[in-house]
Order: structure tokens, then C-alpha cells, then sequence
């Protein structure tokens, strides 16, 4: 239990309203105080318990308070929190040369900073460095970042909120083979997907972008997984160009998707990688990898002050170790499956889900409406019901009505069958 009494939901929603800045987003009508963590559960200040669906947005793949990564974490604290890279320690070399070795391709080299914002910002730089060419592509409906350059890159007017945002962006419509733009069906069409970012190159850019920034899935997005060829078609594309392809795998790394990486899926090697979230076992991190060619051009002095620090490279280490030696990516796809299997069932038994789609443990529930507006109504009364039955699950999509299933890689297929039936039960209440 936590050390002193817990003040409620109320008085933080009222400290929250006072002291903070209002942007500051919250789920729920009526929130519970979340105080504890531990394995696949949350609990609340009145002890109630949760299954944690979400994992803090697909951050705890080991679940909550890992025993082994608690003792590391606080064995570091103990020892050296923070030094900074001026001088030498230990723990951030070992982490660069544990990623090198589960990095796609020929990315090998690292810089460590806090968060996927500052990972994404950093690579547009090192894209920059090397090309020498200034413009950008990135998805509607991608997410790259709450910092000026990263709001740019994404494609949510949910999360848009830059009124001026940076120019020589140009966003390109990503492949949606459930609802073609194209009027296409899978399978029998041409990549037109493909010739729009073309398209975009030619018309939207001086011809010469510096690089793609992509999500292999598109998380906030929906959670939207392109058909297979498309990432191998893109990647030659963009050769053709010149242009670096980015993988944002701040949401979709280590093991999230069956895969330690979801590029690795469609072996499709990136120029740059980004990533964050879950390597950080719930401390903060970021990371920009790339090639020993792309590495080369950055040599300038670059720092910082908290990115690779001894305790989050430690608790990286140690989580690594653990995601690898538990063997949670395949975990991830094999309990990933049997959810979507379930929840393709369920599909079939209601008008209220449109669309399951996902890989490994990265799964939506797009919710139906009569209009978009009913349909987002719609699934946050779901997402309250099923947190009040003991449930929390995400939320996603350019029209917030994708119910998001994120558990730890960690939890157990019966739980999963568990949440579903009661999402079944939910469902009819509506
Ligand atoms: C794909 C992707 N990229 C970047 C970010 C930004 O990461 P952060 O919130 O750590 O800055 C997110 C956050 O959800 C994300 O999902």
C-alpha cells in the first residue's frame, strides 16, 4: 500500500484545475486515483483492483513493479543516479551494445535521450546532417510528438494543436485496406498508396525530402497495420529519392507487435529508429539509432543531461534481458492472436464493432456509429463501463472510437478471455 493516505480523485482533479496547464488530459467521466502497480494489475485509492489494458500506453511490457527490474532499478539508485555523459559510465555503453544487437538491418548506433519527442526530434536532425536537405513526409493520422517539430510530423487534428506549425511537412495518406482512399480492395490493387507518397515527393516537396517518418503500425492512429508489400515497396521508393526512411518505434518496439521491432516484419531495414516508452521498464527514455554511415556525419558535440542515465540504463538493460530471455515477443504474438480471435468472434455477434485489426498485442476494436460523433460517444461510455467493471483499456483513432487493447506482454490469455466477455456483456447494455 502506498505510504501515506491517498488524497481521492476529487482533490487531484481540483489540484489539477488550479496548478496545472489545462492541455493536461485525462479518460474518464469519473477517474479513478490510480496508487499501485503490480504484474498486470492497477489499483486504486479504494483498493479497487484493474486489469491494466493499456500498460501506460504500451509502456509496462513486463508489467507493473517487475520484481527483477524494481531490484536493478533501485540497486542503481543506490549506487549512481546521475552523471551526465560528460563523464564516463558504464551503463549507457553497455545499453548501446545490447540495442545494437536487436536493432533491424544495420542500425547499430545510438543516442540516448527522454522521451519518443525528443527521440523523433533528434533523428530529424540527423537526417538533416546527412542528406543535407531540410523537408520531411510523414502518415495522416501518425503520431511523432508533443515538441513543435514532432506536432508538425503528426497527423491527428486530435493532437494538433500548434496553430503555426514548422513548414517543409508534407503529410501523405497512409495504406487503409479496410477503406481504401483509392476505392481499391486488397489484393487486387496497384499500390496507389504507394504512388501518393510518390505524388507527394514531386508536388508537395522540392523532390528532394530528407526523409519519411513512419509508424510500422500506427498506434494513435487506430492502430492501423499496412498490407505486407507496402513497406518494401515504400522503401524502394524512397531509395529512389534519396530520402531516409524513419521508423517511429516509440509505440511499436520490443515486442509490442510479436516482433522485438515490427519492421523486422516485413524485413524492411530503416535509416533511422526511434523508440522509447517500453525499454525504459517505467523510467523515462528515448533513442535515436542508426547506421555506421548515417552515425558519421554527427560529430558535433551533443549531449543530454538525463538521456541514457545510470538508472534508466540500467533499467533498460535489465529489461531487455528479461523481454529476451522470457521470450515476450513471441508471447506477445501467439497471446496476441488468440485475443483478436476473440474479438473477431465477438465482431461477428454485434453491428457495434466495425473492424478488428492489430498484431501481437497491439490490437483496436473500432467501435460503429451513426455518424463519427455517436461512434466516439459510444466508446467512451464503453470505456467507462468496462473501467468500472475492472477493466482499462485504451483509446485511439483520427475519430477516438478505436477501443485499444495494449496489455503487459506478461498477461495471461485467460485474463484476456475474461476482459472480452465482459466486453461482450458491456455491449449489450448499450
Ligand atoms: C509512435 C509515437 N511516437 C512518439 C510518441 C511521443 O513519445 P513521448 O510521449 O515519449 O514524447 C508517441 C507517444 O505516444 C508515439 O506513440
Amino acid at each position: 500500500m502506498p505510504a501515506r493516505e491517498p488524497i481521492g480523485p476529487q482533490a487531484i482533479l481540483d489540484k489539477k484545475k488550479r496548478y496545472m496547464i489545462p492541455c493536461t488530459y485525462h479518460f474518464y467521466r469519473d477517474p479513478p486515483q490510480i496508487v499501485r502497480g503490480q504484474g498486470v494489475h492497477l489499483y486504486d485509492s479504494s483498493g479497487k483492483r484493474y486489469l491494466d489494458l493499456y500498460s501506460g500506453v504500451s509502456v509496462h511490457a513486463l508489467g507493473h513493479c517487475h520484481p527483477e527490474l524494481v531490484e536493478a532499478i533501485c540497486e542503481q539508485v543506490r549506487t549512481l543516479q546521475h552523471a551526465t555523459t560528460i563523464y564516463l559510465t558504464e551503463p549507457i555503453v553497455n545499453l548501446a551494445e545490447q540495442l545494437a544487437a536487436v536493432l533491424p538491418g544495420r542500425v547499430c548506433r545510438t543516442f540516448f535521450c527522454c522521451s519518443g519527442s525528443e527521440a523523433n526530434e533528434g533523428a530529424a536532425l540527423l537526417a538533416t546532417l546527412h542528406t543535407g536537405r531540410n523537408e520531411f513526409l510523414a502518415f495522416q493520422n501518425g503520431l511523432h510528438g508533443r515538441t513543435k517539430l514532432g506536432m508538425s510530423l503528426t497527423g491527428l487534428s486530435f493532437w494538433r494543436t500548434d496553430p503555426h506549425p514548422v513548414g517543409g511537412i508534407t503529410l501523405v495518406s497512409p495504406p487503409h485496406c479496410v477503406r481504401c482512399p483509392w476505392g481499391q480492395t486488397q489484393g487486387q490493387c496497384r499500390f496507389e498508396c504507394v504512388d501518393a507518397v510518390e505524388r507527394a515527393i514531386l508536388t508537395g516537396t522540392s523532390g528532394k525530402p530528407a526523409a519519411m517518418f513512419v509508424e510500422p503500425v500506427q498506434g494513435n492512429g487506430g492502430i492501423m497495420v499496412p498490407p505486407s508489400e507496402y513497406f518494401p515497396r515504400l522503401r524502394e521508393l524512397l531509395n529512389r529519392y534519396g530520402t531516409l526512411l524513419i521508423a517511429d518505434e516509440v509505440q511499436t518496439g520490443f515486442g509490442r507487435t510479436g516482433r522485438m521491432f515490427a519492421m523486422e516484419r516485413w524485413n524492411v531495414a530503416p535509416d533511422i529508429v526511434t523508440g522509447g516508452k517500453a525499454l525504459g521498464g517505467g523510467t523515462p527514455v528515448g533513442f535515436f539509432s542508426t547506421t555506421d554511415e548515417i552515425a558519421a556525419c554527427y560529430t558535433r558535440p551533443g549531449a543530454s543531461t538525463f538521456g541514457g542515465n545510470p538508472v534508466t540504463a540500467r533499467a533498460g538493460l535489465k529489461f531487455l534481458e528479461i523481454l529476451q530471455r522470457d521470450g515476450l515477443a513471441a508471447r506477445s504474438e501467439y497471446v496476441g492472436g488468440q485475443l483478436k480471435d476473440r474479438l473477431m468472434r465477438l465482431a461477428q455477434k454485434t453491428d457495434i464493432i466495425s473492424d478488428v485489426r492489430g498484431l501481437g498485442l497491439m490490437i483496436g476494436t473500432e467501435i460503429a456509429g451513426r455518424d463519427s460523433r455517436f461512434a466516439a460517444e459510444c466508446t467512451d461510455q464503453i470505456l467507462e463501463r468496462m473501467k468500472d467493471a475492472g477493466y482499462l483499456l485504451g483509446k485511439t483513432g483520427p475519430g477516438r472510437n478505436v477501443l485499444t487493447w495494449m496489455p503487459p506482454l506478461i498477461v495471461e490469455p485467460d485474463e484476456l478471455m475474461e476482459a472480452v466477455d465482459t466486453l461482450e456483456t458491456v455491449l449489450k447494455t448499450l
